[in-house]
């Protein structure tokens, strides 16, 4: 019989067979001090674009009051259990109230983690009968939560409305034989890899000639998107059709927790069948006043939105303006794409970090096909227009040396952290 942790020791798997070379620097590495566009990386100043901070809300000093005043009130143990049992609170429910008028929809279910949450709703949402539709470049919480559906599943190639139309036949003619079951569609608001929006107006319009229902992660639209910051579905106008609205809270309201809107009577069964929220305790008090808070500010200051926007746009048509390949975005998630392996991704991204002091992100492969490498910078509001020439210079530079072969190496640049 083998032993698991040996067949887990000898592979540590695709990302993490790098990380003798990598951690603490690639992976896991450690941002320190305030929370901005500027913070400490490795004892030096760098500019910071791979934070998900999208309003600059998580240092606001109201918000940090709020979240401060919270703590001092409550701590972090209550209320004590599970929301059904013993884990209630006048403010759990006031902030479901405000999400779900800010939706505009009958009712809200916090959920303690938008990753779990929306997993465990898809799990309580559908049974065996049931056919899901999804598209391909759905983020992992939902690949997972299709993972605990017992029924079939008909994925259809990303964004392309034809091809969900075929899936949708399909799953109409497997109900119809079946005689049972019906039909969830999930797709995203914005797709946090590449910056597109769902195509949510199309599928919406797909209501005319198909039953189904529709379930959309709108994690990167929620705040970023649609004229108040509802989302992407205020956005493209198709918000009544969408049935289930999901986002996290950590994103635009740089917090925990996430939330699931739609039909009352929906959310109330929701509620009664996530196994997630029912069998674990309830988000903490401190999280729900300071979310409450962060959504009060998220309505009440429209020029955050407006300038991450403003930002989003320098970034993006600078970029655009030098030549570099800034794919489909259209959403504030700015992706460039670039070729190489990965060992000429990381040198860059070191040379990045070290001499030109920009902090984004990397993409390589596993995640997409080899050969590609696409930085990832996320703006937001606080950045500066000096950021943004700053990291235009540092990027123009650094794909003329990658042009150039100059980070032609063999191996991961080494970086990891010392024991
Ligand atoms: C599209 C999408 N859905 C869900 C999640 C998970 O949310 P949380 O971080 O609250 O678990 C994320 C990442 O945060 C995301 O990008």
């Amino acid at each position: 019989m083998a032993d698991i942790f040996e067949r887990l020791v000898k592979h540590y798997g695709p990302i993490g067979e790098h990380r003798e070379r990598s951690h603490g620097y690639y992976t896991f590495p450690k941002l320190e001090g305030e929370i901005g566009n500027r913070m400490n990386f490795r004892g030096k100043e760098v500019i910071v674009w791979s934070l998900n901070n999208y309003l600059g809300l998580a240092n606001h000093p109201a918000i940090r009051k709020a979240d401060t005043d919270a703590t001092a009130a409550y701590g972090l143990a209550y209320p004590m259990g599970a929301r059904m049992m013993s884990g209630n609170s006048k403010y759990h429910e006031q902030l479901e109230k405000e999400l779900a008028e800010f939706e505009n929809k009958e009712d809200v279910i916090l959920l303690n983690y938008g990753y779990q949450g929306i997993m465990s709703a898809i799990d309580a949402i559908c049974g065996r009968h049931d056919v899901v539709v999804y598209d391909a470049e759905s983020h992992a919480c939902i690949i997972d939560g299709l993972r605990l559906h017992p029924g079939h599943r008909y994925v259809f190639h990303h964004n392309d409305i034809e091809d969900c139309e075929k899936q949708l036949q399909r799953a109409t003619a497997l109900i119809e034989k079946q005689k049972r079951g019906g039909i969830l569609v999930i797709s995203e608001g914005v797709f946090g890899m590449a910056g597109d929006q769902g195509k949510l107006k199309e599928i919406v319009a797909l209501k005319d000639s198909y039953e189904f229902r529709l379930l959309v992660d709108d994690a990167h639209g929620f705040g970023t998107l649609g004229k108040t910051g509802a989302g992407a579905g205020e956005e493209q106008g198709c918000q009544d059709g969408i049935d289930l609205y999901f986002s996290t809270f950590a994103k635009s309201m740089a917090s925990i927790g996430g939330f699931m809107a739609g039909p009352r009577t929906i959310i109330d069964y929701i509620r009664y069948n996530i196994r997630s929220q029912i069998f674990a305790k309830s988000l903490p008090m401190p999280f729900v006043i300071g979310n409450l808070k962060r959504l009060e500010m998220l309505r009440a200051m429209p020029e955050l939105k407006e300038k991450l926007w403003q930002n989003a746009l320098k970034l993006q048509n600078g970029l655009k303006e030098k030549g570099f390949d800034i794919g489909k975005t259209n959403s504030v998630v700015t992706p460039v794409y670039m070729k190489g392996g990965v060992p000429e991704a990381t040198a860059m991204v070191m040379d990045l970090r070290e001499n030109y002091g920009i902090f984004c992100s990397i993409v390589v492969y596993p995640v997409i096909p080899k050969g590609d490498i696409i930085y990832r910078l996320i703006p937001t509001a606080t950045h500066t227009d000096a950021d943004i020439e700053a990291t235009l210079n540092a990027f123009s530079e650094t794909k003329r040396k990658l042009d150039a072969g100059e980070y032609k190496v063999a191996e991961i640049v080494q970086m990891a952290e010392a024991d």
